[in-house]
């Protein structure tokens, strides 16, 4: 496999013009279990409501996912509003190796992105940004290859978010998963490839 990218050598916090994006630490429990224990915020998440101790774990666990030379490489980041200073939401990016069918490995990642934001910071275009911002880092600063995401084609926001930000869709898998409201949600599959990122 190849080395991973390190996000070690990244450097926090990054500013958007609204927005102040830095990793997340278990200072954050109490703002990302605000919005990450409510059912309308989970409804096309992989995960149910969380608890108080499931959102430190899940953060636990990003941090270490953080570190240099993890099994499964994972940026979480904080989402914080520059004009309150108030943890709005988070967004992470997950690295995984290029695949390759021949012999030798790919040597180059790809990454996926994800975020959810507090009910009350949604409407304003505070995703697309700060998952403008993960592109920015994905391409510009770890050489990532790709970046995919993937959002449930009745997710609107979602989707228009990732419109917004320039990628592609490029699948729509029907009724790949059995949502909770016990139907099967169609999956879009966005992605963008280095080349194609217009920054
Ligand atoms: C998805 C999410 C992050 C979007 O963030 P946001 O900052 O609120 O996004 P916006 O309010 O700018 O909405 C994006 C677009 O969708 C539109 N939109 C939002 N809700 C909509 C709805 N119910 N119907 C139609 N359009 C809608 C907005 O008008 C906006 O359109 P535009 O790009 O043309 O301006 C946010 O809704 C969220 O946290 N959802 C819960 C978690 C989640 O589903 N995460 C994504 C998993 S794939």
């Amino acid at each position: 496999m190849p080395a991973s990218p390190d996000l070690s050598r990244l450097v926090w916090p990054r500013l958007t013009d609204r927005l102040l994006l830095r990793p997340l630490a278990l200072d954050d429990v109490d703002a990302v279990h605000a919005y990450r224990c409510l059912p309308e915020v989970v409804v096309h998440l992989s995960h149910d409501v969380l608890t108080h101790d499931q959102v430190r774990e899940r953060i636990a666990q990003r941090i270490e996912r953080g570190r240099l030379g993890a099994a499964e490489p994972l940026l979480g980041l904080a989402v914080e509003e520059r004009r309150t200073g108030r943890v709005v939401g988070d967004v992470m990016l997950r690295l995984e190796p290029c695949h390759s069918i021949g012999r030798a490995p790919a040597q180059e990642w790809e990454g996926t992105i994800g975020y959810a934001l507090h009910p009350d910071a949604q409407g304003r275009g505070l995703a697309a940004e700060a998952a403008a911002e993960l592109l920015v880092i994905g391409f510009r600063d770890l050489g990532l290859r790709r970046i995919t995401a993937d959002a449930y084609a009745d997710n609107i926001a979602s989707n228009r978010v990732l419109r917004r930000i320039g990628m592609r869709h490029e699948a729509t898998i029907r009724a790949k998963s059995l949502g909770k409201d016990g139907t099967w949600l169609d999956d879009n599959t966005w992605a963008l490839l280095r080349e194609e990122w217009p920054v």
